[in-house]
């Protein structure tokens, strides 16, 4: 079959995505093909959201879409028009430079050693909360099982979501 050169013009043209990226709104122009993690980490800047494996396995790219964990890694950013993103720089909240409680919880409990994997397991503890899932340290292992951690500060890190948690 002779190759369309109109069909790969189309499917590398730039579209126009509207998204609510930390309570603010931002227009972007970007590939369709683009992923939300790298509409973030490249084109709004935003590098505390991490590339680990680029393939839905490491869970270091979690972010919250509409309150809901997602790998960023494994979306489009054209599927999510419209939708409110959280990343680990907008999760402070006001007054600018003011921690989360589970950031401070992090810090409190030492739930890190390189950091790398730390955004995207604040991300992923901050929405295990909301769903009802630190009920006990059994729970917030199985419920954190997609995001893993090259130094192994588990440990740490259950003992974090649980103090959060007000265990
Ligand atoms: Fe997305 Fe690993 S970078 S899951
Ligand atoms: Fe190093 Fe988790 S703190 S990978």
């Amino acid at each position: 079959m002779p190759i369309d050169p109109t069909a790969a013009t189309t499917a590398t043209a730039e579209v126009e995505v509207a998204l609510h990226v930390n309570g603010e709104p931002r227009r972007l122009r970007l590939e369709p093909r683009t992923t939300l993690l790298d509409a973030l980490r490249d084109t709004l800047e935003l590098t505390g959201t991490k590339k680990g494996c680029d393939l839905g396995a490491c869970g270091t790219c979690t972010v919250l879409v509409d309150g809901r964990r997602i790998t960023s890694c494994l979306t489009l950013a054209v599927m999510h028009q419209g939708r409110e993103v959280t990343t680990i720089e907008g999760l402070g909240g006001n007054p600018e430079g003011a921690l989360h409680p589970m950031q401070q919880a992090f810090v409190d409990h030492d739930a890190f050693q390189c950091g790398f994997c730390t955004p995207g397991q604040i991300m992923a503890a901050v929405a295990l909360l909301a769903e009802g899932h630190a009920g006990d340290d059994d729970e917030i292992r199985r419920w954190m099982s997609g995001n893993l951690c090259r130094c192994a500060a588990y440990p740490n890190i259950v003992a974090a979501i649980a103090a959060a948690a007000g265990r």
